[in-house]
């Protein structure tokens, strides 16, 4: 790609997303204000909401952060319906619902004309086909996982959240438009905790993923800074190419 090519292309969103695993707003303000200028978007999970509900989401947006909100709702429709219909007041960019097709028709819905856009959790990573065998299914996850973004995509979500393992995968079945927000990244030598399963940042950009979710490799850091300044750097030059 020529260098006029490259320069005339919109600018490509910041795809790091860090994860406010903290139970206090306290907690997570202490980061937010450590990152600064370095970190835009944040995902709200269900242990800051049940700590800091939806007040917490409104501080940030009002700081001029997104929010992803991550709070995987699966509940009959009329529930999730009004609970999306709240989701999309709090200003968030993200919301997150399980990939069931009754679940993602009342999201839809509840979500209105609102600008929030709905992310489906396919399958969670912690369920190998032995489980889905236990809740009844008779297909492997990899099998579910597929049937899920295509029914996801059909009904108009705009999103998946995936294993960066997945990334590639699922980026062929939703398509070049879809929003693919992958955890469980590590770069190369930091501890990956619990996580079994992971991907450099590079290698799931250049699988398909649009955002990064990074956790403790940032948010349990001695230096925060350093440590996305570190990742920025990992991801310079495969950002513009992809
Ligand atoms: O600290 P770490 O980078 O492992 O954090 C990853 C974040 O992504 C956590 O908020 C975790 O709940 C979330 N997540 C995940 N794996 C999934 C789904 C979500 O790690 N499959």
């Amino acid at each position: 790609m020529i260098v006029d090519e490259l320069n005339s292309q919109p600018e490509l969103p910041d795809p790091l997303i860090f994860a406010l695993d903290f139970d206090s707003a306290a907690e997570a303000d202490k980061l937010v204000d450590a990152l600064g200028d370095a970190g835009g978007f944040y995902k709200v999970g269900m242990e800051l909401f049940a700590a800091a509900g939806p007040d917490y989401v409104r501080s940030l947006t009002g700081r001029g952060k997104r929010v992803f909100l991550d709070m995987k709702y699966y509940d009959i429709g009329e529930t999730v319906r009004r609970a999306v219909a709240v989701a999309a007041k709090s200003g968030a960019t993200f919301l997150t619902v399980h990939a069931v097709g009754q679940v993602m028709r009342a999201a839809i819905e509840g979500r209105g004309d609102s600008p929030m856009k709905l992310l489906a959790v396919t399958v969670l990573t912690s369920l190998d086909d032995n489980d889905l065998h236990d809740m009844g299914h008779s297909c492997t996850v990899s099998e579910l996982v597929a049937k899920r973004v295509a029914q996801a995509r059909d009904l108009g979500i705009e999103g998946i959240v995936a294993s960066p393992l997945e990334a590639r995968s699922i980026r062929q079945i939703a398509g070049p438009g879809a929003v693919l927000v992958t955890p469980g990244v590590r770069s190369r030598g930091a501890s990956q905790g619990d996580q079994k399963r992971v991907a450099t940042p590079a290698d799931a950009i250049r699988d398909g993923a649009s955002y990064l979710v990074i956790g403790r490799q940032v948010t349990r850091a001695a230096d925060p800074v350093a440590a996305v300044a570190a990742i920025r750097d990992e991801l310079s030059g495969i950002l513009c190419t992809r």
